[in-house]
């Protein structure tokens, strides 16, 4: 999950490494978080403001889209490195990593790789990892193709620009996506620039469910699973419960049962035992498998947009929600580790800093 610009390192990248291990290292931040801080001073690197000299930036999306974006032209000096792709979004954001995605298996098609193999049905076999994705407005007529296809399925609305389930709705009849259409365009709140792009996916209906609640799988170099506070049930009398659907932590720390102690997470290695001892060793080791193969797809998906920057890595959250028969889907990517609510996860991964040994 870690992608680093310049997979060989040039001679300049490593002796800047080299100087970040002897302890040397001028860093700045405009993220007020205490782990970040903490871990920094920890290993005797220097702070300094933004228009000093400075190594290594850890940056917020914001300023690495203000500064660093590929208009302003700005150029990283050898020792320098920022802990984001200037284009991380060709992947973490909504409508565009389905893009990369969609485009990739299609090339895949072309050159007759084994990987693109299709089933009876015209799925593929080894790359169907992404829940069918339109963009709406743009593909909404081939939306309402594949939605006669299945006039029963439910379809989730999300807003391509927003996180931490924001603006997020669900919906089973096309007189909903017709209103909604129609909401928008009158909305004063909705002027040119935000005729906000969505993405429709189809509804994963039947994730798995422990306790009888949805959660999903939020990935970094470790990562946890996240519960619903509420018990699942496809009904479509709950379809606007987001406290049955949304695993995101920011929606269910509304919940009335949201329990501020464990913040309804569990360790990945939690989620391994159960399986193993509810389905079994060999179906877990397939899942996770196969985990590891959606983000590694995933990731050469984007690998011939992304800027190749030696400068700059990235440490991607996935997000992935499995279905009862095991099956694991990719929801979304964010960038190096979003701050909220992933504090543990970030001390560790700055603790352990692999990304710097596996240059
Ligand atoms: N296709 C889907 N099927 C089932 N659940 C989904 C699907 N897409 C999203 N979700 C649920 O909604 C949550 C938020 O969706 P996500 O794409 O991660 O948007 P956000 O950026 O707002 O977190 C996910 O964590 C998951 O629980
Ligand atoms: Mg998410």
């Amino acid at each position: 999950m870690t992608a680093t610009g310049d997979q060989h390192g040039g001679n300049a990248f490593l002796r800047n490494i080299l100087r970040i291990m002897a302890g040397k290292v001028k860093w700045v931040t405009d993220i007020e978080k205490s782990v970040l801080i903490n871990n920094f001073e920890k290993r005797g690197w220097i702070q300094v403001a933004e228009n000093e000299d400075w190594n290594f930036y850890w940056m917020s999306v914001q300023t690495i889209r203000n500064v660093f974006s590929v208009e302003t032209g700005y150029r990283l000096s050898d020792d320098q490195i920022v802990n984001h792709f200037p284009n991380h979004y060709e992947l973490t954001r909504k409508d565009l990593m389905v893009k990369n995605i969609k485009r990739y298996r299609k090339e895949l098609e072309k050159e007759g790789s084994p990987l693109a193999e299709k089933d009876e049905n015209g799925k593929y076999i080894y790359l169907d990892f992404v829940p069918v994705t339109f963009m709406l407005p743009a593909d909404y007529n081939l939306f309402v193709e594949e939605f006669r296809k299945n006039p029963s399925s439910t379809w989730i609305m999300k807003p391509c620009g927003k996180a931490q389930g924001k603006g997020i709705f669900l919906i089973n009849k096309l007189s909903q996506i017709k209103k909604w259409s129609r909401d928008s365009k009158t909305s004063s709140f909705v002027s040119q620039s935000s005729k906000e792009a969505y993405v429709i996916s189809l509804y994963i209906n039947n994730p798995l469910l422990i306790g009888g609640k949805k959660f999903d799988l939020r990935l970094y170099k470790l990562g946890f699973c996240r519960f619903c506070t509420v018990k699942y049930t496809p009904s479509t009398s709950e379809l606007d419960n987001m406290f049955v659907h949304l695993t995101n932590v920011a929606i269910q720390k509304h919940g009335d049962d949201y329990n501020h102690i464990h913040g309804g997470k569990w360790t990945v290695s939690n989620l391994r035992l159960y399986l193993e001892s509810t389905r079994g060793k060999e179906v877990t080791n397939k899942l996770f498998d196969e985990i590891h193969w959606i983000i590694v797809q995933s990731l050469k998906a984007v690998a011939p947009v992304m800027n190749n920057d030696k400068h700059c890595f990235e440490c991607y959250g996935y997000d992935i929600i499995i279905d009862d028969k095991l099956k694991p889907w990719l929801i979304e990517c964010i960038p190096t580790i979003g701050l909220q609510n992933a504090s543990n996860p970030l001390r560790h991964w700055l603790e352990n800093w692999h990304w710097l040994h596996e240059v």
